[in-house]
Order: C-alpha cells, then sequence, then structure tokens
C-alpha cells in the first residue's frame, strides 16, 4: 500500500478531525499534499464521539482531537493551545464587562450537541465551577452556534479557532507557543456580529492532539505527516 522510493513517499493517509478542527486542518495538510502528491489524503470530519468510534475500529492512520480518550490504547503529539471562549452577540449588554460566571445563570445558553467534545470540555469546566447553566438548545454545528449567537439566541461556549479562524497559522501559532494565549481580533468578530465575553476563569485552555493506535503500526507516509507537523509547529510562520 504504501511506497517510499528514493524519498518519493506515496499511498493514502487517512485522518480524521474532530469538527472544530474543519478550520486549521485543511491549512495543515496543503503543504504536505503539495510536497507529497503521490499521497492521497482522506479527511473526515466528524464530532469527538464519532471520532472515537473510528479510533476505536482502527479506521484512520491518525487523528486530530483535543480530548483524546482514556480508553484505548493510544500514542499523541500534542501540538498547539485551544482556548475555548464564550461568545456572545456583539450587541449584548455584558459583552465589554468583565464578568462572574455565576453573572450568566440567567443568559440561554446554546450547546453543542452531545457527543461534542466542546461541549463536554464545556460541561466539565460548569461542574468544576459549581454552575448550572440555562441550556435552551443544543445545535449540530459550530456554524449553527455562530449565526444563532450573532442572532441573539443566547451565549455559547466555543472554540476561539471557530470564530477567529483567519489568526491559523500565523499569529496563531506565534501568540500560542510564546504568550500560551491567543491574540483577539475584535474587527474580525465585530462583522460577524459576535463579541467574546470576558469572564472569570475563561477561557478554557484545552490543546489540540494528534492521536494513533499503538497497537497498529504507523505506516511511513503517517510517520512522515508527524514528522512535518512537529518541524512545522516548532517553527511558527508569521
Ligand atoms: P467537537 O470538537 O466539539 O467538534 O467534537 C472538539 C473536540 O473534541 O476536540
Amino acid at each position: 500500500r504504501i511506497a517510499e522510493i528514493n524519498g518519493l513517499i506515496s499511498g493514502r493517509l487517512r485522518i480524521a478531525a474532530v469538527t472544530t478542527a474543519e478550520y486549521f486542518v485543511p491549512d495543515l495538510l496543503g503543504p504536505f499534499s503539495a510536497a507529497h502528491q503521490g499521497v492521497e489524503i482522506e479527511l473526515a470530519i466528524e464530532n469527538r464521539d464519532r471520532v472515537v468510534g473510528r479510533l476505536t475500529q482502527g479506521m484512520d492512520d491518525l487523528a486530530v482531537m483535543m480530548m483524546p480518550p482514556d480508553d484505548l490504547p493510544l500514542d499523541r503529539m500534542q501540538f498547539q493551545i485551544n482556548p475555548l471562549v464564550i461568545i456572545a452577540s456583539s450587541k449584548h449588554a455584558l459583552v465589554n464587562k468583565t464578568v462572574d460566571l455565576s453573572d450568566l445563570s440567567n443568559e440561554r445558553w446554546l450547546m453543542r450537541e452531545p457527543g461534542s467534545g466542546t461541549r463536554m470540555a464545556a460541561e466539565q469546566h460548569f461542574t468544576k465551577h459549581n454552575f448550572k447553566p440555562n441550556v435552551v438548545m443544543s445545535l449540530g454545528s459550530n456554524e449553527a452556534i455562530k449565526h444563532s449567537v450573532a442572532a441573539g439566541l443566547g451565549i455559547a461556549v466555543l472554540s476561539q479557532l471557530a470564530v477567529q479562524p483567519a489568526l491559523w497559522p500565523g499569529r496563531y501559532a506565534a501568540a500560542a507557543t510564546s504568550q500560551n494565549s491567543v491574540p483577539l481580533d475584535s474587527s474580525a468578530l465585530l462583522q460577524a456580529g459576535l463579541g467574546i465575553m470576558q469572564v472569570k476563569d475563561f477561557p478554557i485552555l484545552r490543546h489540540w492532539s494528534v492521536v494513533w493506535r499503538k497497537d497498529n503500526p504507523l505506516s511511513a507516509t503517517a510517520r512522515h505527516f508527524l514528522d512535518y507537523l512537529q518541524t512545522s509547529q516548532a517553527q511558527p510562520s508569521s
């Protein structure tokens, strides 16, 4: 299936990525694909539960996710922070104020669907801080959440990358590696009708990982991709 002749690699690279990773995985794959034209890439985008299901069945070479499961034999490489922020309509009265989570108990909360890693991370954080959100709606995609929040239907926890994908890779990677935070770009947010709320104990700081099954030898193509990922993340572009 895989051939490596005179440094040229070919074969298939199967990657599963959680939906929030769709904002940057294509940017990672682009240069790799251009440099290895003999490699056919298959990218599946699913929520966390479905990516875990694919990992359980060994369907992919690699998976990109924020919260790898503990009950599978996995190796992993962590490669960027993933701050989860609270977004509101840009017209929301609290958008430019610093507030406590408890000040948001009467808000209408929009959540991703059960099975989403974003939802799981938010729920864990809420439980840790003894907070019970008033959840009025579950939505099956980040884009549906963004549009509903901009329309004033409620507030939500979302990866900062989902609301500011333009920061990837240059400013995001540089800032994330040096300061463990990601700069805000208010003008792009405003254009989308959104604001990021300044809430104590936020953002939730998680990381992106690429994971693979320990019990399934990595293909030469997947190893090349991991090397490429490690090198490109070590040298963020500007
Ligand atoms: P998801 O992604 O909310 O799309 O499932 C987040 C994650 O699991 O990393």
